[in-house]
């Protein structure tokens, strides 16, 4: 089905008894974008650790693929630190600007296109964190390569010119915009340069001031300036204001499995845990199929209605969290579900919204040779965020405050009903689905994580029932997808992923389903076998994105 190429490396070492069954025996990269890939793993050769790698990660992306993530946007870090063993979130999600009200949009596409729909951006201020708090090298050179490349150009690649085909009227309502992304009167090919001064020169602010390099001075300036000319709600104070929220991640298990995961604003961990409680009850590899299918759909079912019912940021509205994540929930939740039926979800909603395909988004998987470990999932949300760049800054807006329930009963771009918990208000963050997660055998160590809208929480789900199964990193990227969330009330597949048999029995279970046009997702991944003693990574076929392993030569 996956004609497109599989990046894979795998190594399998004889180890010298001078090894410790914990030793890292190298490091490893995999993310969206091989440039993105070679900063990140250049940093690491330089003497940088896993979060100076994160950095120049980041920012690459930022560079490379601004159809995904950028500095107009945010996302959650999860860091796994070796010298301590501590697990932390870096919440870096989009904050509402402070003259944000819960009505603030009339219309869907407000919230979708232009300034106004742009949130607080959080990436800047996490990559300044990250040097500070957790990184060995200094900013600037985190930051070297991606202001490289936005000087230097690079050639952009098919996904990126599908992209902003399809973003293509939201950008040229942005002069800046389009003056970087489409100048002239033809589109550019796969193989054009883009160039980038204006990003560079926010970059070089920020490498030289930190914090203040881009949430104060010329460009806080220019981003209030030029959001508020297009009709955008932002005050210098929303930037000045910004802060980088540490949380602590939430765990599960599931049969032997430690799953390290976020927690709200992202709405993924708690969904992740809940789906595997649910399931945890079953011995899945001795279930046959189509059974299989129909109970993992009935988990995503429940926990997505959950999702809608409670979630939302947790610094304004009371989240249930300990009940959520308990296993006695789960079982409460389980004893409703009807092994030869579907259980049909409240309503059916008929939404035929666009089809997010893992082009927006963004994550990449890190591991440096001490232990250190960052998963990071990252985004400005829909392709090219809002299409939106203030004038002088080459800084891309994002268009989360579309993830809110901008008009309650109404579908976002993912086909989500949002409930009361995550409605608008000013300077709250919006609920998100992107769940970068780290899982643990008592052998191996995988850190995980994708795009894809709301799919992004069923592709995490798939891949640790995968991993479960005793597979590795290259199946994870590459499994057959399909997903459910509860409304609207259908199983969607990705072409060829259910069999014919697997589709019948479905159906005779009671289960709608819709074939999707197109694959989706792009998960990037890393295991690293304690007992083996090897290292894996693998980037998803569906994309254009390279995972790279570093093998260190042993101490003599
Ligand atoms: N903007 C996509 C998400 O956060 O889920």
């Amino acid at each position: 089905m996956f004609l497109l190429r599989l990046l894979l490396i795998s190594l399998v070492l004889v180890p010298p008894a001078r090894w410790a069954a914990d030793t890292v025996p190298g490091y490893a990269v995999a993310s969206a974008h091989p440039l993105a890939t070679r900063a990140g793993l250049d940093l690491l050769a330089q003497g940088g650790n896993a979060f100076d790698a994160a950095i120049a990660v980041a920012a690459t992306l930022a560079v490379v693929e601004p159809q995904g993530s950028g500095l107009g946007g945010g996302g959650f870090w999860l860091l796994h630190r070796q010298s301590d063993g501590r697990d932390i979130m870096l919440d870096g999600r989009e904050r509402a600007p402070l003259a944000a009200r819960r009505d603030l949009y009339a219309t869907a596409a407000q919230s979708i296109d232009g300034a106004l729909a742009a949130a607080i951006p959080g990436l800047p201020a996490v990559l300044v964190q990250l040097a500070r708090d957790y990184g060995k090298l200094p900013l600037a050179a985190s930051l070297a390569p991606a202001i490289h490349h936005a000087r230097a150009g690079f050639p952009v690649g098919a996904r990126y010119v599908k992209a902003l085909t399809d973003r293509l009227t939201a950008l040229d309502a942005s002069p800046a915009a389009r003056a970087i992304f489409h100048p002239g009167t033809t589109l550019p090919l796969p193989g054009d340069v883009l160039i980038q001064i204006d990003l560079a020169q926010t970059l070089e602010r920020l490498a030289a001031e930190g914090f203040a390099g881009f949430y104060g001075g010329e460009t806080a300036r220019k981003l209030v300036r030029g959001v508020r000319a297009a009709g955008g709600i932002w005050q210098m104070e929303d930037l000045t204001a910004y802060r980088v929220v540490e949380r602590q991640p939430l765990r599960g298990h599931y049969r032997g499995l430690a799953i390290t995961t976020v927690a709200p604003p992202s709405a993924g961990g708690v969904g992740l845990i809940e789906m595997l409680n649910i399931l945890s009850a079953y011995d899945l590899t001795g279930v046959p199929l189509p059974a299989r299918r129909h109970l993992v759909v009935e988990a995503m079912r429940r926990a997505y209605h959950d999702r809608e019912q409670y979630l939302g940021d947790p610094d304004f509205v009371g989240i249930p969290l300990l009940r959520l994540l308990s296993p006695n929930y789960a079982a409460g939740l389980r004893s409703t579900l009807r092994l030869d039926r579907v259980t049909p979800s409240d309503g059916f909603s008929q939404t035929t919204g666009p089809e997010p395909d893992g082009a927006n988004t963004s994550h990449y998987s890190i591991l440096d040779s001490a232990g250190n470990r960052v998963a990071a999932t990252l985004s400005i949300n829909y392709g090219f965020g809002s299409g939106f760049v203030a004038p002088g800054t080459g800084v891309l807006l994002n268009d989360e405050m579309d993830d809110f329930a901008t008009r309650p009963g109404t579908p976002n771009v993912y086909g989500l009903i949002g409930g009361e918990p995550n409605a608008i208000a000013a300077g709250k963050r919006m609920l998100s689905s992107m769940t970068p997660t780290f899982v643990e055998s008592a052998d191996a160590t995988a850190i995980m994580g994708t795009p894809g809208g709301s799919r992004i929480v069923t592709m995490l789900l798939l891949a640790v029932l995968d991993f479960a199964d005793g597979h590795g990193p290259a199946s994870w990227v590459g499994l057959p997808r399909f997903h459910h969330q509860y409304l609207p009330d259908v199983i969607e597949y990705e072409p060829g992923s259910l069999s014919d048999p697997d589709l019948r029995d479905l159906q005779q279970r009671g289960h709608r389903l819709k074939p999707l046009a197109a694959a989706y997702g792009d998960f990037h991944a890393i295991l690293w076998n304690r007992k083996s003693r090897t290292l894996e990574a693998a980037s998803d076929p569906r994309g254009e994105g390279l995972a790279l392993v570093q093998i260190k030569p042993p101490a003599q």
